[in-house]
């Protein structure tokens, strides 16, 4: 587990006077799963955001695959295989789930040249076709790909999401908070779904999550911000037994954390 995948230095994200993201430097390599945790508004979201391209940021650097990305646009990155789910589900409910799967795919085909949509040729239809197929295969929906994802639970709908950027064949994955909503066996398939990419095609994954259970499983490194500062980082085990970290969090999270080591 070595291949540069995703790499931030020094990077910094301003809001007007508040700097949401301070001087992270992260290493997330390819063929494995890393996690960025910590309180609600520690700037987990910005710091992906940053990453992905939508958000410029005020200092640092993004690099992807050892090349640095810091001032490309989102669809440059997602092109050289940048995928990313949303903290809130972005779905269309009118489609069906096979349909939307798809639609991971063909943003990936169709680029900055949305054109390029109407001229595919079959080969990239059937390639499509075999993407969707294996994404849906692995999130367990085989089943439900003719239904409308607008009468979904919750917890489908969150495997739809994840189905479609396993669809895109991105190389490198940021998942952000892709279990929230999902009960304790949904998210114990979701952690197999996961680590069955990394062992397949050596995904690199960069995972921010709540559920400090399933993050401390399935997660071979660490990093832990508060108020936009890492202020630890190291494996489940270290984490968990850090005293900084579980005073970084309250209550029933930081029992978890406990728990969890
Ligand atoms: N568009 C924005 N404009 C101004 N401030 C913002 C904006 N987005 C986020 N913030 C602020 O930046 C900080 C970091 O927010 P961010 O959403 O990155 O945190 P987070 O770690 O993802 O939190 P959560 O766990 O609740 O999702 C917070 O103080 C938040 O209020
Ligand atoms: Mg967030």
């Amino acid at each position: 587990m070595s291949a540069a995948g995703l790499e931030t230095a020094g990077l910094t994200v301003r809001y007007g006077g508040l700097v949401a993201v301070d001087q992270v430097s992260l290493t997330a390599p390819m063929g494995g799963i890393t996690a960025l945790i910590g309180p609600n508004g520690a700037g987990k979201t910005t710091c992906f955001n940053a990453c992905t391209g939508l958000r410029r940021p005020a200092a640092g650097t993004v690099s992807l695959f050892g090349a640095d990305v810091t001032v490309r646009a989102p669809h440059v990155r997602a092109q050289r295989g940048l995928g990313r789910t949303f903290q809130r589900i972005e779905l269309f409910d009118s489609l069906t789930v096979r349909e939307n799967v798809a639609l991971g795919r063909e943003a990936l085909l169709a680029g900055s040249q949305p054109l390029n949509h109407l001229l595919r040729r079959r080969g990239d239809r059937q390639a499509v076709a075999r993407a969707v197929d294996d994404a849906l295969e692995r999130s367990d929906l085989g089943s439900l790909s003719g239904r409308r994802v607008g009468a979904l639970s919750t917890g489908q709908r969150r495997l739809v999401e994840l189905a479609r950027v396993i669809a895109g064949g991105f190389r490198f994955l940021l998942l952000d908070e892709p279990s929230s909503g999902l009960d304790s066996e949904e998210t114990e398939r979701f952690g197999s779904i996961l680590c069955g990419l990394v062992a397949d095609r050596g995904t690199g994954i960069l995972l921010v999550e709540h559920d400090i259970g399933l993050v401390m499983r399935i997660s071979a490194y660490l990093y832990v911000l508060d108020f936009g500062q890492l202020i630890f980082e190291g494996t489940a085990a270290e984490v968990a037994a850090s005293p900084i970290v579980r005073a970084a969090y309250l209550g029933s999270e930081a029992d978890a954390l406990i728990g969890a080591g």
